[in-house]
């Protein structure tokens, strides 16, 4: 089965062909971080803008890297949310005006769902039950992951999602959006620091995370003074490490306590070396899966790969489906 997926719940335009939910044909990933640098973040009204020019060239580049034409595609997979309203609609719409034109099934897809699938798509086989964390610019949480579809809710952040915090925290160290990875390659300048930050800790809820309050932290060492590239290098590693730290922390702790057989990390922050690195060096039983580069930050290869078991399991839906903000996943 060919499934065309499309992406644009907030600043990239994707698009891709996948086959059987795994093989990837084409993926391609139309980013306007050109135009949200000049802003220090996400200008919706630009991205919608955006999203509107190149969708077309987006999805036709897709059909033709895979060799594919309209007529081969079997189904048609968009991320209806959770994202930016604007952005949504642009995809959702067009993704109905293509089921329509081509008379092609239509599946609207959870996109932070997507990431998780995201991690679990190199693999021929499923490790359930399983941890899910979910690390990205808008989210950041923990599921128990029981199948494709079933989840339950561990811990969420009850502030900034991780990328959000590595993206301010890299805007006050003079580093244009998106900051993140370039305050990784920042903080590779250096092999320690003088400082140490504190992790906040969510009183009565042990699986909750909160990073403002470290944000605030850095914010404080700064006090406005301007700092040398050493000092800028030496704030980002700390700030990394106490942020990676507790993701590391909290996903293995969890992974012991509900006693699963693997973990899948997905989302952007996921293409984190450093992180990746804390994990390996964890005396786990279990093993840990990560998105391939292309497949953690925001693309349709993971859209159409969710969409492939989404219609196994729903069928067609309808073309009534509307966008959502927000979706919870369980
Ligand atoms: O998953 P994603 O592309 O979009 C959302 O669904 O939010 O994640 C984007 C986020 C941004 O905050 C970006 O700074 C962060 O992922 N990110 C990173 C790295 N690469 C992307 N954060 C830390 N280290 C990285 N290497
Ligand atoms: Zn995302």
């Amino acid at each position: 089965m060919y499934v065309l997926g499309i992406e644009s719940t907030c600043d990239e335009t994707a698009c891709a062909v996948v086959k059987d939910g795994k093989e990837i044909l084409s993926n391609v990933i139309a980013s306007q971080h050109d135009i949200h640098s000049l802003y220090g973040g996400v200008f919706p009204e630009l991205a919608c803008r955006r999203h509107v020019d190149v969708i077309l060239p987006t999805v036709q580049k897709a059909l033709q890297d895979a060799g594919l034409s309209a007529s081969d595609i079997d189904l048609i997979s968009v991320a209806k949310g959770p994202g930016l309203i604007g952005a949504l609609t642009i995809g959702l719409n067009f993704a109905k005006g293509l089921s329509m034109s081509w008379k092609k099934p239509f599946v609207g897809v959870n996109h932070v769902e997507a990431h998780l699938y995201g991690a679990m798509m190199a693999n021929q086989s499923y490790l359930f039950p399983a941890i899910g964390a979910v690390i990205s610019g808008g989210h950041t949480f923990l599921v128990k992951i029981n199948s494709i579809g079933s989840y339950e809710k561990i811990g969420s952040t009850v502030d900034d999602a991780i990328g959000e915090a590595f993206d301010k925290v890299a805007s006050m160290l003079g580093l244009p959006y998106p900051g993140g990875p370039k305050l990784e390659k920042l903080a590779s300048n250096v092999s320690s620091s003088p400082h140490s930050f504190s992790q906040a800790k969510v009183k009565g809820r042990p699986w909750d995370f909160s990073f403002s309050g470290l944000k605030t932290n850095v914010l404080y060492t700064i006090d406005g003074r301007s700092l040398t590239e050493k000092e800028k290098a030496e704030i980002a590693y700390s700030f990394q490490e106490t942020a990676c730290k507790e993701i590391v922390r909290k996903t293995v702790l969890a992974a012991k306590e509900w006693n699963v057989k693997a973990i899948y990390l997905g989302g952007g922050v996921s293409n984190n070396i450093f992180l990746r690195e804390m994990f390996t060096k964890q005396e786990l039983q279990v093993p840990v899966f990560w998105p391939s580069r292309d497949l953690s930050l925001d693309n349709g290869a993971m859209i159409a790969g969710l969409g492939y078991h989404v219609f196994q399991k729903d069928g067609p839906h309808l073309l009534s489906v509307e966008p959502m903000t927000r979706i919870p996943l369980c």
